[in-house]
């Protein structure tokens, strides 16, 4: 019934994050490494790049077999495999970010997206729960608010039906990570929300690496900055909004990272007020050593809105270009509104988003030109 102890310091605390090789995930393990911690990656490379976790490697200033950094090629679903892993290390807490994202593609194959999503997430927790391991947190999305009942969005919007499967299979593992805690107080989870990332680490060696042709606009528009794409389609210019293309709250990646390494000490009872105020959250008794029990949802968010032609400007000042674009019918399941309301995530975790629009497009852009094949190019 146990549950490791995050009342350490960081450099005793060691942190297991699945999909680690990611675009969230490498930039979360740089933040994690700078900030102190041990960093276990297990990632099955699907859809990522070990070259990234060289470059992550490389920005944190770490040696070839440094121990502060281990990278396992395995897929969540492997049992055996994380059973090994979380032998050969004292994992003390896990971020969660292992999963199949593409929207479009988990209409057309939800059965894969149900096991890796889904089943791969309730292996994990079996096995890390068998190791005493039940610090977790997970990479959520604010897909779950469906279209939202109101702008900005608090954390007790209501959750609404999600559009496919990618974004049932968050919506269920907020429920499942919650259920958990219900079963067994010793559970210490918290759920991200993230509305959406862009841009890149700074050094340009880590950033996006989409498959294909992409599906989000930012990756999109950066492509056609590169030229490797003719023409930015913009999907609907008839929405209720200011200039009528889709609004988002567009956050830099490393912010969002930050928000991870913000979430730990959270949990550690670091920082915070101990009532964590509501909205979604369920604040369990804490542990005598002061770390938290319970299920924290926070929103991670800059509380702004940019629209698609903000976007595509924003980038055109960043690159230097003007990139043509044309007005496309609206896509299927967009809302025409959505940004965070982050006074929680400010107010808790003691988290603020830092960097604007210009900053992210012009990381990206250096991310985009410095890697044109993405990690294909090194
Ligand atoms: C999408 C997913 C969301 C997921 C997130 C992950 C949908 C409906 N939602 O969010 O579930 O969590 O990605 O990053 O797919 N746009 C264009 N042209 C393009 C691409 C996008 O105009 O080529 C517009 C969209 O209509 C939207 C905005 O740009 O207004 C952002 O789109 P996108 O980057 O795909 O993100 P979301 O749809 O917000």
């Amino acid at each position: 019934m146990a549950n490791k102890s995050l009342a350490k310091n960081h450099a005793d605390t060691c942190v297991l994050v699945t999909g680690g090789a990611g675009f969230i995930g490498s930039h979360t393990c740089v933040e994690l490494l700078n900030a102190g911690y041990a960093v276990v990656i297990v990632d099955d490379l699907s859809n990522s790049s070990e070259v990234a976790v060289n470059r992550v490697r490389q920005i944190a200033g770490l040696v070839p077999d440094d121990p502060r950094l281990a990278f396992y090629k395995a897929n969540i679903l492997d049992r055996e495999a994380l059973d090994r892993i979380f032998s050969e290390h004292d994992v003390d807490a896990i971020i969660h970010f292992a999963g199949f994202k593409a929207v479009g593609e988990s209409v057309q194959k939800p059965l894969e997206y149900y096991w890796n999503n889904v089943a791969g997430t309730l292996v994990l927790c079996e096995v890390a729960r068998d190791h005493d391991v039940k610090n977790l947190v997970f990479s959520s999305s604010a897909t779950v608010y469906g279209e939202p009942e109101f702008i900005p969005i608090t954390e007790d919007c209501p959750k609404h039906d999600a559009t496919n499967p990618y974004g049932w299979t968050k919506s269920m593992l907020e429920q499942v990570l919650s259920d958990l805690y219900v079963g067994d107080n010793e559970w210490n989870v918290v759920l991200l929300r993230y509305f959406n990332p862009i841009g890149a680490h700074e050094s340009g060696l880590i950033g996006e690496d989409p498959k294909g042709i992409p599906n989000n606009l930012l990756p999109y528009v950066a492509q056609v900055a590169v030229g490797k794409l003719a023409c930015v389609g913009v999907f609907g210019d008839d929405y209720d909004t200011p200039d009528g293309t889709g609004v988002r709250d567009y956050i830099h990646v490393v912010d969002l990272a930050r928000g991870h390494v913000a979430a730990l000490d959270w949990m550690a009872g670091k920082v915070g007020t101990g009532e964590p105020r509501g909205l979604g959250s369920v604040a369990g008794e804490p542990a005598a050593d002061g770390t938290r029990r319970g299920v924290g949802i926070f929103n991670l968010g800059t509380g702004t809105g940019s629209s698609v032609l903000d976007v595509v400007h924003a980038f055109e000042r960043a690159c230097g270009k003007t990139l043509p674009y044309e007005i496309k019918p609206r896509r299927a399941g967009d809302v025409a509104i959505n940004y965070a309301a982050c006074d929680k995530a400010r107010e808790e975790l003691g988290w603020v988003a830092e960097y604007d629009l210009d900053r992210m497009c012009a990381d990206s852009w250096r991310w985009q030109s410095m890697n044109p094949d993405g990690y294909a190019s090194a």
